[in-house]
């Protein structure tokens, strides 16, 4: 039997654990040659790993499918580079890239250091933009030479970021972030034949283990319950769609909509005609949506 996603060279960031590691099992599976990222970091962001990236490799092997291992780190513009640059070298062309590493250092503002701000933006903003942004420059040379792309871009975005969540200040705006650079990116990579999503996973790994889950919760929060819509999207059949965000878990699979605008009143020229005219519209307006 062909695999949905037979033949196409996917890259997956922070693939050797959790749910990264199930986008490459899944993606390795159904007959994607697939490049697993992985620097092997502690949950931190701290200590760097081959074993999980190469373990990962090993296990799509033995299952038949081909893989290689990269350990680059995608934070940096020369990690993320070489990324892309090996996938194209050791598989001749790249089709998918899925930005799924990630890190966290929660803490609440009042004690969230400099360096926990930065190495959290870096990794899941920044990482995901310089992914991208080698991946496009690769398609869009495909495009300068004639030749015709059906790629994709997978961010991962997440609840913390869309409604928001106390101690991830940091994580929470990366994440933000990321589905506002989903949008933008897919607006902008639509002419190299490129489409851009991004899933919001729920998923029981080390990043989430402190949570207190019953039996039935734990096994709906499976992380390989979050691949199947990876799947779908670095397959040929999701080419129209584009700058979507997928809620995508065990749980439900569904549909993130984002900013709309809300009551709106005229412009004033003061600012003491402002409480007149904004009270009435917060008190039309739709309250924001809690996480849970
Ligand atoms: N687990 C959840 O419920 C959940 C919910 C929402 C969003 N997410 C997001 O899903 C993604 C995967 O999370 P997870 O729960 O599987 O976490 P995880 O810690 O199990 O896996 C993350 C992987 O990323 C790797 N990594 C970290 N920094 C890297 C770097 N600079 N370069 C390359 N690899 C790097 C780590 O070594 C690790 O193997 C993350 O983006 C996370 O924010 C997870």
């Amino acid at each position: 039997m062909i695999g949905m996603c037979e033949g196409r060279v996917c890259v997956v960031t922070g693939a050797g654990r959790g749910i990264g590691r199930e986008h490459a099992l899944a993606l390795g599976s159904r007959g994607a040659q697939v490049v697993v990222n992985d620097v092997g970091a502690g949950v931190d962001g701290i200590g760097d790993d081959s074993t999980p990236a190469d373990e990962v490799v090993e296990a799509i092997i033995a299952g038949g499918g081909q893989a290689i291992a990269n350990h680059d780190d995608i934070a940096t513009w020369d990690g993320a580079e070489s990324l892309i640059r090996s996938a194209v070298e050791t598989f001749g062309r790249l089709d998918v890239v899925v930005n799924n590493a990630g890190i966290l250092r929660d803490r609440k503002i009042v004690s969230m250091t400099e360096n926990d701000w930065d190495s959290v933006i870096a990794v899941h903003l920044k990482g995901t933009f310089c992914v991208t942004r080698h991946a496009a420059v690769y398609w869009k040379g495909e495009v300068d030479e004639g030749r015709v792309n059906d790629a994709r871009v997978i961010n991962t975005t997440s609840s913390s970021g869309l409604f928001g969540n106390p101690g991830q200040a940091n994580y929470g705006a990366a994440k933000a972030g990321i589905a506002s650079f989903t949008v933008i990116a897919a607006m902008e990579l639509a002419r190299y034949g490129v489409t851009v999503n991004a899933i919001s996973p729920g998923a029981l790994t080390r990043m989430t283990d402190g949570l207190q889950l019953d039996d039935e919760m734990k096994r709906r929060w499976d992380p390989a319950l979050v691949s199947p819509a990876v799947c779908w999207l670095a397959s040929v059949s999701s080419g129209d769609v584009t700058g979507q965000v997928i809620e995508s878990s065990g749980i439900a699979l569904g549909v993130f909509e984002g900013w709309h605008r809300g009551p709106r009143g005229e412009a004033v020229s003061t600012a003491e005609e402002v409480d007149a005219v904004l009270r009435p519209l917060l008190a039309e307006a739709r309250p924001p949506q809690s996480i849970r």
